[in-house]
């Protein structure tokens, strides 16, 4: 029906137009959730979704005695385990503090809260600029939208790059990725052990070297079984370190989709496409979206995509991992190419 998908652009149009994002629609009264956030329900969760299967839960990584020789070697055995069979793990003991953690998250909520006058210079669709804030960054009349908005900070890996994020919440989100550095170095150890191979491997690769950050908000939604958060996807580096204390987010395994319920103070970690790529299909890049959960107060999460710093490098199943009864799957990747297929 043209006429139809005339309104949804105009509608979606409009929206962008206030540059205020979800929260500005909350803050504006509505009462019924928009056309353009409605979900086919085949995307949705069904009401009683986790029925029969809730005590399955992604494995929970303890990095204790990670430097105890005999620990180690079972950490890097629980670690293969998660990241060949679900592809999502959570991190404990993973040294960042509470308190960095508990004030980023404030400070997010910081931002997306503050008067839409401070907020909306920030508003744009040019995703070469280093930070931008935007809801729904892919946006198309084909694809319903999702109940969310986001800050994106990207290249942290260039300490200049820190001066661009917005004062509210800066301090805040340098102190976190200082700590959250130190966790993707020691996973980078551990990831390329786990491999069998030497501890530096990944690193010499450059795998682990980029580091970027969507900070999203998820307001209170007035229909929230209508909508979606985050459309099922898996995500492109190598691996995502994600800060999220609710409820919300759900991870495909199996084919069912199964809640995470995270544990206080935990790190979040999914392997993502890239990873998947050079161990040959060994680990598996998990698909994940995000619900909202019916909550009275709007929800934060973080997540840090980790990956090369190489945008040209080519990289493919790793040698070491390929044999004759396991020939490579996957041609030889380049990351630049790869994202720009995704337009982000
Ligand atoms: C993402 C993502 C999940 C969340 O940003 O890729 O999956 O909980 N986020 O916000
Ligand atoms: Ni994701």
């Amino acid at each position: 029906m043209p006429g139809l998908d005339h309104e949804l652009e105009e509608e979606m149009k409009k929206f962008d137009e206030t540059k205020a994002g979800v929260k500005g629609l909350v803050d504006s009264g509505v009462t019924k959730l928009p056309r353009m956030f409605k979900h086919p329900p085949e995307d949705l969760p069904s009401p009683n979704h986790n029925n029969g299967i809730s005590n399955r839960q992604v494995p929970v990584i303890d990095l204790e005695d990670v430097e105890d020789s005999e620990m180690r070697s079972k950490i890097i055995n629980d670690l293969r385990k998660a990241a060949e069979e679900w592809g999502f793990f959570q991190i404990v003991n993973h040294s960042v503090p509470l308190g960095v953690m508990d004030d980023v998250l404030k400070g997010i909520r910081r931002f997306h809260e503050q008067p839409q006058e401070a907020k909306e210079v920030w508003y744009s669709r040019d995703f070469t600029k280093k930070v931008n804030f935007v809801s729904n960054a892919e946006f198309k009349v084909s694809l319903p939208a999702c109940w969310r908005d986001t800050l994106s900070c990207k290249v942290l890996e260039d300490e200049h790059n820190f001066e661009a994020i917005p004062e509210i919440c800066r301090a805040e989100i340098k102190e976190y990725m200082k700590y959250l550095v130190q966790v993707k170095d020691k996973l980078s150890k551990l990831i390329s052990e786990s491999l069998g191979l030497s501890s530096d491997y990944l690193d010499n690769l450059r795998c682990f070297e980029s580091r970027s950050l969507a900070c999203h908000y998820y307001p209170v939604c007035p229909e929230p079984h209508l909508t979606l958060g985050g459309h099922k996807h898996s995500d492109l580096g190598f691996i995502t370190l994600l800060l999220r204390a609710s409820e919300g987010l759900q991870v495909l395994h199996q084919n069912v989709w199964i809640d995470i319920h995270p544990v206080e103070g935990a790190l979040l970690a999914n392997v993502s496409d890239m990873l998947q790529i050079i161990t040959n299909g060994k680990f598996k890049s998990a698909e994940h979206r995000v619900i909202i959960p019916p909550t009275l107060d709007a929800l934060t999460s973080i997540a840090c995509f980790i990956g090369t710093d190489d945008l040209q490098k080519p990289y493919g199943p790793l040698k070491e991992l390929i044999s004759e009864n396991n020939p490579p799957i996957y041609k030889e990747v380049v990351f630049g190419e790869y994202v720009k297929r995704y337009k982000l």
